[in-house]
Parts: C-alpha cells; sequence; structure tokens
C-alpha cells in the first residue's frame, strides 16, 4: 500500500502515525503564551499561538472596514489573510499579516477585543480550522489557545488548562504592556479582561472550557518557571534522553 493511503490502516496505527500535540488552553493573562513558547522551545517542538490567528483576522477585517458583527464578511476576509510567524524560540515570534508587519498591533487589547468578538462567530472559526490542524508536525506540537483541546485537537494525548485569578491576569497583561511602552490604567485593564473572558466563556461555538481530560493548573502566586516544569511534567519523555521515534508514513 502506498504510504499516503489511509484506507485499510488499524485505527490505532493512523493515531500513532500523527504528531504528538500538547494543548495549553486558558483565559487571557493565565500566562499561557509565555508558558507555552517556553514548553514548546524546551520539548523542540512546534507552536501555534492561535489567539494570533484571531487577531490577525480582525484587523484584516478592521483594515478593510469590515463590520466585525457581519459573520460572512469575517469569515470571507479570514479565508483571504495571509499570516506568516517569523521565528520559533523562546521569543515571541514576529506576526506578518497580508504582508505587513503587525507583531505590535496585535498585542494591543483593542486587537484581543476584536479577536474575541471575531472568534464568536462559528464561520469564521470554520475558516480557521484547517490552518490550525496544519501546524500539527513532528517532533510535536505546542498549541496555545482556548478550543485546543477541547475543538481543534481533541485527540492531542496532552492538555492542559491554565488559569490564575483575575487581579493576577490584569497585573501581568499590564506589566507585559508597559514594558512594551504601552499605557493602559490598570482597571480599565482588569474591566476589559473579564469583559472579554466572560464573551469567550459563554459563546455557543467553542467556548472558552477546560476539556474533559484537561490537567487543570492555577498559576496564581507562581513563577513562570514553576508553571514551565509542571506543564513538562505532562509530557512522560519531556526528561526522557530519547523521544519516541517519529513513525514513518504520513503524518
Ligand atoms: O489568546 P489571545 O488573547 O491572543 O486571544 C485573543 C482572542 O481570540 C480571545 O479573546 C478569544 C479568541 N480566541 C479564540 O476564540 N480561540 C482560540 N483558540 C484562541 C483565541
Amino acid at each position: 500500500m502506498s504510504p499516503s493511503t489511509s484506507r485499510g490502516r488499524d485505527p490505532a496505527s493512523a493515531v500513532a502515525a500523527k504528531a504528538p500535540v500538547l494543548t495549553i488552553d486558558g483565559p487571557s493573562g493565565s500566562g499561557k503564551g509565555t508558558v507555552s513558547r517556553l514548553v514548546a522551545h524546551a520539548l523542540g517542538w512546534h507552536y501555534l499561538d492561535s489567539g494570533a490567528l484571531y487577531r490577525a483576522v480582525g484587523l484584516a477585517a478592521a483594515w478593510e472596514q469590515i463590520d466585525l458583527s457581519d459573520a460572512e464578511a469575517v469569515a470571507a476576509c479570514a479565508a483571504r489573510t495571509a499570516i506568516r510567524f517569523d521565528g520559533e524560540g523562546e521569543g515571541e515570534p514576529r506576526v506578518w499579516v497580508n504582508g505587513k508587519d503587525a507583531t505590535h498591533q496585535l498585542r494591543m487589547e483593542t486587537a484581543g477585543a476584536a479577536a474575541s468578538a471575531i472568534a464568536a462567530h462559528p464561520q469564521v472559526r470554520a475558516a480557521l480550522t484547517d490552518l490550525q490542524r496544519s501546524f500539527r508536525r513532528f517532533p510535536g506540537l505546542v498549541a496555545d489557545g482556548r478550543d485546543m483541546g477541547t475543538v481543534i485537537f481533541p485527540d492531542a494525548p496532552f492538555k492542559v488548562f491554565l488559569t490564575a485569578s483575575a487581579g493576577e491576569r490584569a497585573r501581568r497583561r499590564h506589566k507585559q504592556l508597559k514594558e512594551k511602552g504601552v499605557s493602559v490604567s490598570f482597571d480599565g485593564l482588569l474591566h476589559e479582561i473579564t469583559a472579554r473572558d466572560e464573551r469567550d466563556a459563554s459563546r455557543a461555538v467553542a467556548p472558552l472550557k477546560p476539556a474533559d481530560d484537561a490537567l487543570f493548573l492555577d498559576s496564581t502566586g507562581r513563577s513562570i518557571g514553576e508553571v514551565v516544569q509542571q506543564v513538562l511534567a505532562v509530557v512522560p519523555w519531556s526528561s526522557a534522553e530519547d523521544p519516541p521515534a517519529r513513525p514513518s508514513g504520513p503524518r
């Protein structure tokens, strides 16, 4: 049988032929971005920042002056928007949207709010599904978002739900933005973060919620290093010298 044919293969070997995925879902400011990048780096795995995709589509739609409540128009925009991540490492990758370096703009809370608004449209989520799944490559993928463990990679062998108290999440976001030279009021940020999480958790499609088989971690009062170690412990061979060999055949 040709390696590209899956008919006739038993289901167990079909699953084994897929690259492993570690999903890290959680609310904004839970530390999942930083933790996911560090964990991906430690494992030597690829990294998917799914929030950046929603932010990029929100931004591209705004550039095209599309009404963000128009689900069909935003979904069409998602399908034609070119999004490119530059560099995989411990640092934040640069993000290019339709050929423009949008890294800085995408980190603004306004971009987060626009992303959250368009992410509630099922048509937009559907337009981004295949793109997200295409990041699954050997030796493995760390995928960060809201529905990575529930919808995009439900068969992921490793799942974490990372959260922290609202106050701590706002404090972290405030510090992050300050370091980037963006000045915002702490109270305003706390309000925006809480409103965004409520919208993400209450939407009808792919709401923010832990997968049934996810490990629930609360990062309140813990250092990034501690959380990274806790997450790495979920992947059994993260401290082993020899990870399982990559199977031959299709990905
Ligand atoms: O992770 P983030 O803050 O960059 O995400 C921005 C918004 O995008 C978030 O408020 C909701 C949406 N999002 C989503 O709906 N599903 C994902 N997998 C990732 C992000």
